[in-house]
């Protein structure tokens, strides 16, 4: 190898070296991704009880497409809604 080869390797070196000890001497901890808050849903405008206790004789149909997601979404309403 000739001195010019030399000098190109000697800077690729020192180019990984610099790169190696700035990543990895100064990089954070990695923070764990946080939790997919809970779905929320829009607040009930109307009352609980009475007329409207039977939540899915109303609603039923209609959410069903967008809430087939949700497993066991017919029992609990209220942990995702909320009266206004
Ligand atoms: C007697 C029929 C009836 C019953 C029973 C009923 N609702 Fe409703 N609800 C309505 C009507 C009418 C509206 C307003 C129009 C709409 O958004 O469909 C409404 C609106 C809502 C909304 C707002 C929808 C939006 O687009 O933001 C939510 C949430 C909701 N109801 C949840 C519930 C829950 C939970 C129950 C059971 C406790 C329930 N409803 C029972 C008739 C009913
Ligand atoms: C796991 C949480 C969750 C549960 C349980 C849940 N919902 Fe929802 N609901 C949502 C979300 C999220 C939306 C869409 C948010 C928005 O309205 O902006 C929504 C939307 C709605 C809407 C507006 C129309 C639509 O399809 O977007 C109605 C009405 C509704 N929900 C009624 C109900 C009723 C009735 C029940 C119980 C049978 C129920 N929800 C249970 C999360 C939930």
């Amino acid at each position: 190898m000739n001195t010019k080869k030399w000098a190109i390797l000697f800077v690729v070196v020192m180019m990984v070296a610099v790169l190696a000890a700035g990543c990895g001497g100064s990089t954070p901890e990695p923070t764990p991704a946080p939790e997919p808050p809970a779905a929320v849903g829009s607040a009930i405008p109307h009352a609980l009880d009475g007329p409207y206790e039977n939540c899915i004789g109303c609603h039923g149909a209609a959410i069903e497409a967008s809430h087939a997601d949700f497993a066991g979404y017919e029992e609990s309403c209220l942990d995702c809604h909320e009266a206004e």
